[in-house]
Parts: structure tokens; C-alpha cells; sequence
């Protein structure tokens, strides 16, 4: 019926795709970047929608509760990032249940004005809370010539969609690229990029990025 196996191959794999295609899980499917929303974010707006990000965001010190490790600081955050990070939640590239569900009630002009709200707040430069030793943080800087290009060299990123990473609590970092590297945050550049890494690497890279002054808290008077 077939004149090669090949042709028998690729009549096959057109067959499972129209029977797989539309059923593929999000996970399954290459994660295409994510652009910045193009809508103009109003602070005075965001205020309203912070409320809820805050009762997490805002408390200084707050963990998420399993597995355990600090929110992540959003105050000196790029506005770029954040619609990003968001929209990541949404269409459930990034896999944290609770911020699953806080970014599907957020429509893009909603993402654009809270992003504008965190992005708006003045604060003092922190570093992140920390129990890496200061040979872990010496042994991340040299490592951390790996990711200057697009995180900066003291963790200001290059570029405004992607992310500030110095000052960021040290417990998320750690997190944060661990979901990069066993794929439960997927990403077309950060997942290649971990995939090699050892666990103690990683620890090295989190301390040194959050042993450096930026981030702050958005936690109101
Ligand atoms: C119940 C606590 C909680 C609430 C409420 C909450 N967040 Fe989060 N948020 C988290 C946690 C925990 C993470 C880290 C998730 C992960 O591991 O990816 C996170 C991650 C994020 C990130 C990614 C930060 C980064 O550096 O990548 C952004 C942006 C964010 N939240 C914004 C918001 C906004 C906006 C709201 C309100 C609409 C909100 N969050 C409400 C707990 C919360
Ligand atoms: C080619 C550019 C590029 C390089 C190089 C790079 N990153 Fe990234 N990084 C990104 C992008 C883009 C994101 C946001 C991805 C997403 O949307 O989840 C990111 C996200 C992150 C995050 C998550 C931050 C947060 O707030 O959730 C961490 C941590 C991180 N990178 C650390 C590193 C480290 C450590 C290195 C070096 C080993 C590195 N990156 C190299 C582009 C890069």
C-alpha cells in the first residue's frame, strides 16, 4: 500500500498527529516565548488588584507552604517581566497551582496595570534572605558568567523582559531553577541552560545572585 517505509512513517505520524494534535498537553508542546503586553498599565488601577498579590507578595518573610520557600520579592522588578511571568502562569507553562489560579482571573489589561503598579513602588535595595556561605556566593560569581549576558553582572538584567534576579530571595532562586531544570517551568532558553547543571551549582548561582543588593519589598506602611 505504501511505495517506502518512509512514506508508510510519515502517513503514520500524520495520522497520530491529527488524533494527538489538538489532545497534546500545554507540557508537552514547546513553551514559544512570551512577549510583554502591549497595553499601557495604570498604577492607580493595579493598587486594586495588588491587594490580593500582597497578602503573599507583601509580607516580608512568607513561604510558600510545600515545598517549602520565600515568595518571591516583585518591588524593583521589571514591569516587562512580570506581564511575562504572569501570562507563563496563565497558559500554564509555569506550574504553580495557586499562581495558576491568581493569573487566570487577570485579563491583559489587568496584568499590564498591576505589572505597573509593583513596577511603580519606590523602595530601598535588599539583598534576599540567604543561608549560603560566602564561599557559595565567591563560587556563583565566577559561575554566574553564564548567564551576564542576559541577567547582567550583578543581576540587573539586560534586557526589561527579563528578569532581575539580584536581591531575590536565595530559597526561590534555588527553586525557581530547579522547575526550569526538571521542566515543571518551561522555557525555551533557561531549560537547556540548566539541564547540565549539578544541585550544587545551582545553590552557588542562588546565593551569589541573591547576596547582591536590588530587590526590595512591596510591603505598604
Ligand atoms: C497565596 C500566595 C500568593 C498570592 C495571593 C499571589 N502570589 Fe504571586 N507568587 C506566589 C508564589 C509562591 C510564587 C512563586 C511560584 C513559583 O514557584 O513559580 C509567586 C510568583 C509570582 C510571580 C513570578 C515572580 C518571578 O520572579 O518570577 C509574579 C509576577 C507574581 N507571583 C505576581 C502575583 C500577582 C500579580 C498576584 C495578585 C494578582 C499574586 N502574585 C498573588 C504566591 C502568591
Ligand atoms: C539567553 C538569556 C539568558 C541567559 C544566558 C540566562 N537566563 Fe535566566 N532567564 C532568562 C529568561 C528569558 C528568563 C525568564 C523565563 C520565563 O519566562 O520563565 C529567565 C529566568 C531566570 C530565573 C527566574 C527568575 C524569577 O524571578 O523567577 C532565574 C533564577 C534565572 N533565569 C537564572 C539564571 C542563571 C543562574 C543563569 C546562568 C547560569 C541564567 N539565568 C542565564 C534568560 C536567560
Amino acid at each position: 500500500m505504501f511505495a517506502s517505509k518512509t512514506a508508510f512513517l510519515a502517513a503514520a505520524s500524520v495520522t497520530l498527529a491529527a488524533v494527538l494534535g489538538p489532545n497534546l498537553s500545554r507540557a508537552q508542546q514547546p513553551a514559544a516565548p512570551l512577549a510583554p503586553i502591549t497595553l499601557e498599565g495604570d498604577a492607580a488601577r493595579g493598587v486594586v488588584l495588588a491587594e490580593t498579590c500582597n497578602g503573599c507578595h507583601g509580607v516580608p518573610g512568607s513561604h510558600n507552604a510545600y515545598p517549602s520557600y520565600h515568595v518571591p520579592k516583585l518591588g524593583g522588578q521589571n514591569a516587562d517581566y512580570v506581564e511575562v511571568a504572569l501570562q507563563g502562569y496563565r497558559r500554564g507553562t509555569r506550574g504553580h497551582e495557586t499562581m495558576q489560579a491568581q493569573a487566570a482571573t487577570l485579563s491583559d489589561q489587568d496584568i499590564a496595570d498591576v505589572a505597573a503598579y509593583f513596577a511603580s513602588l519606590p523602595g530601598e535595595a535588599e539583598v534576599g534572605r540567604m543561608s549560603g556561605t560566602a564561599l557559595q556566593v565567591e563560587e556563583g560569581r565566577r559561575k554566574a558568567t553564564a548567564c551576564v549576558q542576559c541577567h547582567g553582572q550583578e543581576g540587573i538584567a539586560a534586557a526589561a523582559q527579563w528578569p532581575n534576579l539580584a536581591g531575590q530571595h536565595e530559597s526561590y532562586l534555588l527553586e525557581a531553577l530547579t522547575q526550569y531544570k526538571n521542566g515543571q517551568r518551561a522555557d525555551m532558553l533557561m531549560g537547556p541552560l540548566m539541564a547540565p547543571l549539578d544541585d550544587a551549582t545551582i545553590e552557588e548561582l542562588a546565593a551569589f545572585f541573591a547576596a547582591q543588593p536590588h530587590l526590595h519589598n512591596t510591603a505598604r506602611p
